[in-house]
């Protein structure tokens, strides 16, 4: 067993989260990861078509119909993103008025946007105030962990560039990243994110002051993940340089590199960013308008496939019970055998 700051903050055996992987649903690979021991994280589900606010709460109703271990979800907080003024209002109301909800539902992730738009939701506040729910946001640079840190935030996920999916300008690795955060905020809950697929991994950010990790793309590569076989089947042949950073709807995103990803720049800066979003002719903004849809009914070719550099680590698409208590028992091993060098 591994006993951290964030394990005993959330009554939690493992100190392993499942990252939020919006616009697909991970309910069922959420569910698997709470079962497991670990904390399994509801994704802010946006597919075209779907309404984001009726599918996080069907996603709780869920949770609370199949478990009675906590488990997270994720508010995407960019203005862009559709229904999130609703999201904030009507969600957190909604577990306030259910005691089991309100027992679970106890890590609120936002992201992809501003760390003070949940906390400024007056029916979050309540919640806050009568239970024990968390608000945590990811922060992929040290400035916006500053920002999170004068939100209020009760924790962090740092979150460097070598993720899957959305990355912001700063693209500083995970490992940089972590050592700033470690320095500058010692006290501050910090979980972990990107790149992470292993036992050696999860030693490594517990040394680097983090309390646990959150892996995506090796949860995409399980049984119980909802991701497309074909989008799985990407995952353990992949190697880290297959995946590289691209244009997507909030900046920066890392993909795999298929044949929608390689029409796509990858701009340095926010301005060359702007420019070439300019630039975009409408036939082009409906095409790009389905990436998300198409891949997720399988065309790994012409659909957005969201990966992190860590597929080059991922051997195996397992059942994610073994998956957990494998990156445990490595790190573990991992940690005594550090531990010996000590002499
Ligand atoms: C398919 C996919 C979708 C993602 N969607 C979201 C999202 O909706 N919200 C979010 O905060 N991060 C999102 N991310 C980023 C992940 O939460 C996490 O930061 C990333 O997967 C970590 O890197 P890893 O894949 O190496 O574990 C997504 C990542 C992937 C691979």
């Amino acid at each position: 067993m591994i006993e951290t700051n964030i394990t005993k903050m959330f009554g939690i055996k493992h100190p392993i989260f499942s990252a939020p992987m919006g616009p697909f649903y991970t309910r069922d690979l959420a569910l698997a990861v709470c079962e497991a021991g670990g904390l399994g994280v509801l994704s802010n589900v946006n597919i075209t078509g779907t309404d984001p606010v009726k599918e996080h709460k069907e996603s709780i109703e869920y949770m609370i119909e199949h478990t009675d271990k906590p488990f997270g979800l994720n508010f995407l907080t960019s203005r862009n993103n559709r229904g999130v003024k609703e999201m904030v209002t009507d969600v957190p109301k909604m577990v306030m008025n259910n005691p089991k909800m309100r027992e679970q539902c106890i890590y609120w992730l936002t992201s992809a946007g501003s760390s003070k738009i949940l906390p400024a939701s007056k029916n979050f506040q309540e919640l806050r105030e009568k239970s024990e729910v968390k608000h945590f946001h990811v922060a992929p640079a040290v400035w916006l962990a500053q920002k999170c840190v004068d939100a209020n935030v009760d924790g962090i996920v740092a979150t460097g560039g070598e993720g899957g999916g959305h990355q912001s300008y700063e693209r500083v690795s995970t490992l940089v990243l972590l050592q700033q955060i470690n320095k500058l905020f010692p006290d501050l809950p910090v979980i972990a994110c990107g790149g992470f697929a292993t036992g050696e991994g999860l030693a490594a950010a517990l040394s680097l002051g983090a309390g646990a990790i959150a892996m995506g793309s090796r949860f995409i590569a399980s049984k119980q993940s909802e991701f497309h076989e074909k989008y799985k089947a990407l995952v353990p042949p992949g190697k880290p340089q297959d995946t590289d950073l691209f244009t997507g709807s909030f900046g920066p995103i890392r993909l795999y590199k298929n044949k929608y990803a390689l029409e796509h720049p990858a701009p340095q800066t926010k301005e060359a960013m702007i420019a070439y979003e300019k630039s975009i002719t409408p036939e082009q903004l409906l095409r790009d308008a389905g990436a998300y849809d198409r891949v997720y009914k399988g065309d790994t070719e012409e659909g957005a496939v969201l990966l992190g550099q860590s597929i080059g680590i991922i051997d195996s698409i397992d059942d994610v019970s073994d998956i957990v208590k494998r990156v445990i028992k490595e790190a573990e091993a991992a940690i005594k055998s550090n531990n010996s060098m000590i002499k």
